[in-house]
This record gives structure tokens, sequence and C-alpha cells, in this order.
């Protein structure tokens, strides 16, 4: 059985490829449109993705009738059906199995409970299940309009940015701001676990005063306290009620990595697999058909633009320039850039920020991430776990000497590599660090500001034409 896995029309089209618990692809319908966000996935990576396998069956990420009858309330076609690209044996899972499957089934736990917060399913928008050997058991549901996602989204919106897109903006605006002057105003919108009436599709729409932009950034600071809150609340509960020491933790939700970073004061172990959104959910429904746990390696599923990774040409660049892009090997299978895509550069040179922003046409504030030799993390960082796929804010020990990876409340969002992980990453950290005594590096995606991650040789072509530039591949 190799089962094609695909989720489309919510906003981060995808799709994934398994055969035997092996996963051969997994890739973003984005990165080959170069429509940033894509609803849906098109030829391009239909194509690309048979050069993996020919599947046998198809796992769609959702209910199609719940799905339409729910597009008929909000106004929509009453025709809608779901694009089946092949004329193969279709089977469909809810939108937050998809989830909870693509989580539990990469992880390496056989006990565990798994939490689904997003801003909306078909109309489930917070799920807590168990996952115990194979089997996966939902134990608790919410449904609209009770929502975490269109809470965050909402403010999203009502600070300017773009909802169910910018949310990772209004969190790095967060530490900008103070978050006493709206946090009883915030807090009267989520008082409580299961006191949140307001309806947030709509947006905040009684909100009374002027918003300059201190006003954004004390709006974000509130915004960003109030999830927490609720968001330990709700995993207390999901805890209490399920006894489980270890969490997965999936749905958009799990990509706020200031928030995620408390939740270890909860639980034992952690896992959030790397892609957590609905662009995780083509996985999630083709493990879903599979029934059993995947063999999770690595993140680097995508589009191959083979070769070996180039350590020297790399560290050469660093030493020369301070900052070097890179696009080599298999594309990333999620939003955050791990090396494969990414722009490098020397965290200990102040300077260096605005001269990355300036390649990335992106706003001042926005805080650039570290990547860590594993056993190095501690040493730099309150942490003592590892965060492979730049899952959580944590603060630094030492921002005088990496100034250029700490964000203004002096967290940074950390990435630690193993050589196993990523042999090629760790070997050029550790020829860095015994170079400079700093194994870190500045790691930020390549792309520009509102556009997908670079994904074939065509997308560095045009990047290096553009910002006269010399991609490292
Ligand atoms: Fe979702």
């Amino acid at each position: 059985m190799i089962i094609l896995g695909i989720n489309e029309t919510s906003h981060d089209a995808s799709v994934s490829l398994i055969k035997d618990g092996e996963i051969l692809f997994a890739g973003h319908a984005e990165r080959y449109s170069k429509t940033k966000n894509d609803w849906y996935n098109n030829k391009d990576i239909y194509l690309d993705m048979l050069n993996y396998g020919t599947p046998t069956h198809i796992a769609y990420y959702e209910h199609p009738q719940l799905k339409r009858s729910r597009i008929l309330l909000r106004g929509g076609a009453a025709d809608w059906k779901p694009n089946i690209p092949m004329d193969l044996p279709v089977k469909y899972f809810s939108h937050h199995y998809s989830h909870a499957c693509a989580g539990y089934y990469t992880s390496k736990f056989n006990d565990a409970v798994i939490v689904v917060l997003d801003a909306i399913g078909e109309y489930n928008t917070s799920t807590i299940w168990v996952g115990e050997g194979n089997k996966i058991k939902q134990i608790k549901k919410f449904n609209y309009p009770f929502s975490f996602g269109l809470f965050y989204s909402a403010f999203t919106q009502l600070v300017g940015l773009k909802p169910n897109e910018e949310e990772y903006i209004l969190m790095g605006m967060a530490g900008y701001g103070d978050y006493q002057r709206y946090f009883n105003k915030v807090d009267e919108y989520f008082p409580s676990m299961s006191q949140q009436k307001y309806n947030f599709h709509k947006g905040i729409i009684d909100w009374d005063e002027p918003i300059g932009q201190q006003e954004k950034f004390d709006i974000a600071a509130a915004v960003q306290k109030v999830y927490e809150q609720r968001l330990m609340e709700f995993m207390r509960y999901a805890k209490a009620k399920t006894g489980k020491e270890n969490l997965v933790f999936m749905g958009g939700c799990a990509l706020n990595c200031s928030a995620n970073t408390k939740l270890w004061d909860i639980f034992s172990d952690i896992w959030i697999m790397p892609n957590p959104g609905d662009a995780g959910s083509s996985l999630g429904a083709a493990a879903a058909l599979y029934g059993k746990h995947l063999n999770w390696q690595s993140p680097y599923l995508g589009y191959d633009l083979g070769g070996d990774y180039p350590v020297q040409k790399i560290l050469d660049g660093i030493f020369e320039d301070g900052i070097v892009a890179v696009a080599t090997g298999r594309a990333e299978y999620g939003p955050r850039a791990l090396g494969n895509r990414s722009i490098l550069a020397d965290p200990t040179d102040p300077d260096i920020k605005n001269k990355v922003n300036l390649i990335k046409k992106r706003e001042l504030f926005r805080p650039f991430a570290p990547v860590v030799m594993a056993e190095h993390a501690s040493e730099w960082f309150d942490m003592n776990y590892e965060s492979p796929y730049m899952q959580y804010a944590v603060k630094c020990l030492k921002p005088d000497l990496i100034p250029s990876v700490v964000h203004v409340d002096g967290t940074s969002r950390v990435q630690t590599v193993t050589k196993d992980q990523h042999p090629g990453l760790y070997t050029l950290l550790e020829k860095f660090y015994s170079v400079t005594g700093v194994p870190i590096l500045l790691n930020t995606s390549l792309n520009i500001k509102g556009q997908p991650l670079l994904n074939d040789m065509n997308d560095v072509k045009i990047f290096n034409e553009i910002n006269r530039f010399n991609i490292i591949t």
C-alpha cells in the first residue's frame, strides 16, 4: 500500500506519500506554485511526488460532508467537493484526527495525551486524545465558536496583519509591548477555558480605541499573555483528564514557540511535529490510514536539489562576509528553514541583523533564530531539552555574545542540532565553534518577505538576480 495524503482548501495545501511506514515525500503546494499559503495543490507538486512512488490509496484530511455543510453555512458554494487527482480508493478522516495522527504517529511515544488546537476544523476547534500503542482515542472535543486559534487570529487582524498567516508576527511584536495596558480588556474576550462566548470569526469588531504603533505592540503583548494563561489551563485540564506525562501538541497553535516553552512546566516530555498546522495534515491523513507509527527521521522530505552539504563553502562565506545563503538537498516539510533553504550568519556581529533584514525586505523588529550544537544548548540558553525544529523560545544566557539572535525580550527561538539529525549542519557548527568558541549560527529562512521558501534551481537563480547574491548550492 502506497498512500497519498492530501490536504487542501484550507490555507496551506500539501501532499505526502508513505509506504510501509516510510515517508517517501512530503511537500507544500506553495513552494511549487510560488503563491504563499496556497490553498490548492498543483500539477508540479504531484509530478514531483510521483518521482518517489505511485500511490495505490488516497487519504484525505477532512470529512467532505461536514466541510460542505460549514461552507454552506458561510454562504459558500453548495457543490463544493474535494479535488481527488487520481482514480484510487479514497478514505476521509476528520480534520482534528488528521492533526492528531500527524503528531502521534511521528512521535517516539507509545503513551501520550494528544492536544489539537487550531482555528477550526470541520467544526472542532480544540480536541484532546489519548494515544496508546497504535490506537488513538478522542477524550474531549470543543466546537466552534470556542477557539484558541480564532481568538489569536482575530487580534492578528485587529493590528493590521493577515489572519491565518501572520500570527507569528503578532507573537514577535509581543516582546515590544507592555501586556498590562490591555490585559483586562483582552482577557474579557477569553476569560477562562470554558467561557469564551465572543465569535471571533468576524474579527474584533467592537474595539473602541485608536490603534497606533505602540498600541499594536501593547495589544500583541496582552493577547500573547492571555493566550498563554488559557493554554496552560487547557493543558493542565488535558493532563488531569488523562493522567499522561507525555504531550503531543498539534494544530496551528503549536507554532506559538513563546507559549510552548511553558508547557515543560506541566509535562515530562513533549513532541511537536515540525509541521503542526494544516500543512502537516497530508502526512496526518496518510498516517491515519496506515494506522501505525511512521519511521520519522527528519523533516527534509520535499523537493530535492541534490548535492552534499557544502560545509566548507558556507564556512568560508561566513568568515568572509558574515552571511551566506544555502539551498541544497531536500526542502523542509514545515514552515521553518532548518538548514537546507537557509540564510546563515555570524551571530556575534550585532550589525548582521540589519544586513539580513535588507536581503529579506522585512520588518526590523522581527527576531532571528539561533541554530546550536545540541550538547552546548544549555550553556547558552535556559533549556534542558532539545528543540530540533525551532519550537521553543527560551531565555538566552549570554545575550551580549550573540546579540543578533536574541529578541528584545531576551529570548531566542532555538534550533538544536545533533549529528544524526543533520550531519552537514552539525559539522558546519562544529567547525565554526572550533575557530570562534561559539557553537551557534544565525539561521533564518531563505525567502523574501511574503514569499514562500525557495524550492528549486529556478528560484535560486531569480533570488540571486534580484539581490545580486550568490546562494551556495
Ligand atoms: Fe487545523
